[in-house]
């Protein structure tokens, strides 16, 4: 493929800009300064470097992001900024066009932190996010109010909310504390967490989530970090990759 293709599909602007960024010598591959826009390079495994920043070439982007509390998943957010924003400038421009760069798969809440995955495969998003996949995703929720066997049992067993008849309900919910509920949900419907705890008559206080399938939100990516997920890790969620 040739260089400034190669620039142009990972999201370094257009076809003139990443001509630009080669001829005036801000490109290297494998430690050579390049400035031939049109040599080639074999892309599997290819790493290159503009302006002093590595960039893994990668086909289709899959990565996770660790939200902070404040931010909208949104591109054009209202109030609060964008997740977008935390994430670098190739990812948001990769694939160019009107619907270029990665999207969310599936939204949090502004006041809610952690997983979020991002993609620029359409098939993978909506794989991810069909309730008809049942990709299962885990919440951490903090109470307002001590949270009792009963209501447990109400969210397990469905509750009705307020734009559907269709009970919705926890495909798993562990009391984890006297206020700690670690509830598993397989769909994704609007605020469908703090919408279910207060029909069983509790309110949510803080709201993360910890898993979204085989993918583990740790300790090693801090709020506000994303990384690529490993193509173990993507093929992991393709294949269900539920627990
Ligand atoms: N449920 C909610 O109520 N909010 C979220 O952000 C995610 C799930």
């Amino acid at each position: 493929m040739y260089l400034q293709d190669i620039l142009f599909s990972q999201g370094f602007g257009t076809r003139r800009v990443c001509a630009g960024l080669i001829q005036q010598g801000f490109v290297t591959v494998g430690g050579v300064t390049q400035s031939d826009t049109h040599a080639e390079f074999d892309t599997d495994g290819l790493t290159f470097v503009v302006q002093g920043g590595a960039w893994p070439f990668r086909e289709r982007a899959y990565l996770m992001l660790h939200k902070p509390a404040g931010y909208e998943c949104s591109q054009k957010p209202g109030m609060y900024p964008s997740i977008y924003t935390l994430l670098p400038g190739p990812l948001r421009m990769r694939g160019g066009g009107a619907a270029a760069g990665v999207q969310a798969v599936g939204r949090l809440d502004q006041d809610t932190t952690g997983l979020l995955l991002l993609s620029d495969d359409g098939k993978f998003i909506h794989r991810m996010s069909s309730p008809r996949h049942h990709v299962p995703k885990v919440y951490e929720v903090t109470t307002k109010h001590p949270i009792d066997e009963q209501q447990v049992a109400r969210l397990l067993a469905g509750v009705v909310l307020d734009d559907s008849p269709v009970a919705v309900r926890a495909a798993k919910a562990v009391l984890a504390g006297p206020c700690h509920l670690q509830m598993t949900l397989t769909e994704g419907k609007y605020h469908q967490v703090k919408r279910m705890l207060a029909a069983v008559g509790n309110r949510v206080e803080r709201l993360h989530r910890s898993r979204i399938g085989s993918i583990e939100l740790n300790t090693e990516l801090p709020e506000r970090a994303w990384r690529w997920l490993t193509p173990d890790e993507v093929a992991g969620l393709q294949g269900g990759g539920s627990r």
